[in-house]
């Protein structure tokens, strides 16, 4: 049985990732800090879990003892807080990354999957984004991703690492109730968080050039996000590769559309604040699939519905 090691993997992404390889018939270990990956995912579920810091290449290197392949999703993720303190984001993502991949090198692991994202991409009108569009993050958190793909592609050249770099679009939903999203950054759960406290959910922009007004972006469901990496593992296992994918649903969905599907999961009725447009957001960023889908074979399964039901149902059964 392979076994993968899962740095990041007591995260939201990192559990269901954790959970689709033990259903794919792979061992698994976690290797998690907790800076904010959660105790209820891994607690009976996992019991190889290791807990370390990615900037301990020592801790590393002894957790690769064994391994097979590994899949890399540690790391800060808020893009305004990557603004205020970039350091912060460079040191844990781009420093964790080269302590994996150094960490690798000794003891010869040679397949690796990374976390990225679509924040790598220079704004953009296209109607979706492909992998050869040009890229320019916006942000601190955008370019430790960026900086990240390049490292794992270089290194990977140079030591026979076959690496796949996944570009998550936005990711939303639950496919057990102990993974759902705790981050604070995200649409579903800021509107799950907006109706706890007693407020709207706030929408900003409606004048933008789309069919409500709204901003359009492309959601993909957790669950086909995790199955795109088993895809991606079986890719670097069988052959050498150094490439990027997007993951996304390949459609998109207004914010509006995005309002009306969470009302209805919830059965509440919904009066979102019409706030101004916030700075940098552009009007629509949806996934071109083509590339995974040709490559890998891989393609989304779930509807937008089961997204937000999921994601909802994850919100309750955590509240109680
Ligand atoms: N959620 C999204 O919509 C989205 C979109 C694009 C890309 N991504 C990327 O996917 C990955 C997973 O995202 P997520 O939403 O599951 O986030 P998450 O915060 O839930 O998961 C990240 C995990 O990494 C761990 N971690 C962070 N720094 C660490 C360190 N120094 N040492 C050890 N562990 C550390 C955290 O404790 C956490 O469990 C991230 O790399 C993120 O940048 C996420």
């Amino acid at each position: 049985m392979a076994r993968v090691l899962i740095v990041g993997g007591a995260g939201y992404i990192g559990a269901h990732v954790a959970q689709a390889l033990v259903d794919n018939g792979y061992s698994v270990r976690i290797f998690d800090d907790f800076s904010n990956g959660l105790r209820r995912r891994v607690d009976g579920k996992f019991d190889d879990v290791v807990v370390a810091d990615v900037l301990d290449r020592d801790a590393l290197v002894k957790a690769l003892d064994g391994i097979d392949s590994v899949i890399h999703l540690a790391a800060k993720k808020a893009v305004e807080e990557s603004v205020a303190n970039p350091l912060k984001y460079y040191e844990n993502n781009v420093g964790g990354t080269l302590n994996l991949l150094a960490a690798m090198t000794v003891k010869n692991v040679k397949k690796l999957v990374f976390s990225s994202t679509a924040a790598v991409y220079a704004p953009n009108d296209k109607s979706s984004i492909e992998e050869s569009d040009p890229v320019e993050p916006l942000s601190p958190y955008g370019a430790t991703k960026l900086i990240s793909e390049e490292l794992i592609k270089n290194v990977g050249i140079a030591e026979g690492i076959s690496t796949i770099s996944l570009r998550y679009f936005n990711v939303a939903g639950s496919s057990r109730i102990e993974f759902g999203d705790n981050s604070k950054d995200n649409l579903v759960p800021k509107v799950f968080a907006a109706i706890k406290r007693g407020n709207e959910p706030e929408i900003y922009g409606d004048d933008y050039p789309t069919k409500d007004g709204t901003c359009i972006r492309d959601y993909i469901h957790v669950g086909d996000l995790a199955d795109s990496h088993i895809a991606a593992l079986k890719k670097v296992e069988n052959s050498m590769v150094h490439e990027v994918y997007n993951v996304g649903s390949g459609s998109g969905y207004s914010v509006q559309e995005m309002m009306d599907q969470i009302s209805e999961s919830m059965n509440k009725k919904l009066h979102p604040i019409h706030a101004p447009r916030r700075a940098g957001d552009i009007p629509q960023l949806i996934a071109s699939i083509s590339k995974i889908e040709r490559d890998l074979g891989w393609k989304p399964k779930r509807t937008l519905k089961e997204m937000i039901d999921s994601a909802w149902q994850s919100e309750v059964g955590n509240s109680q």
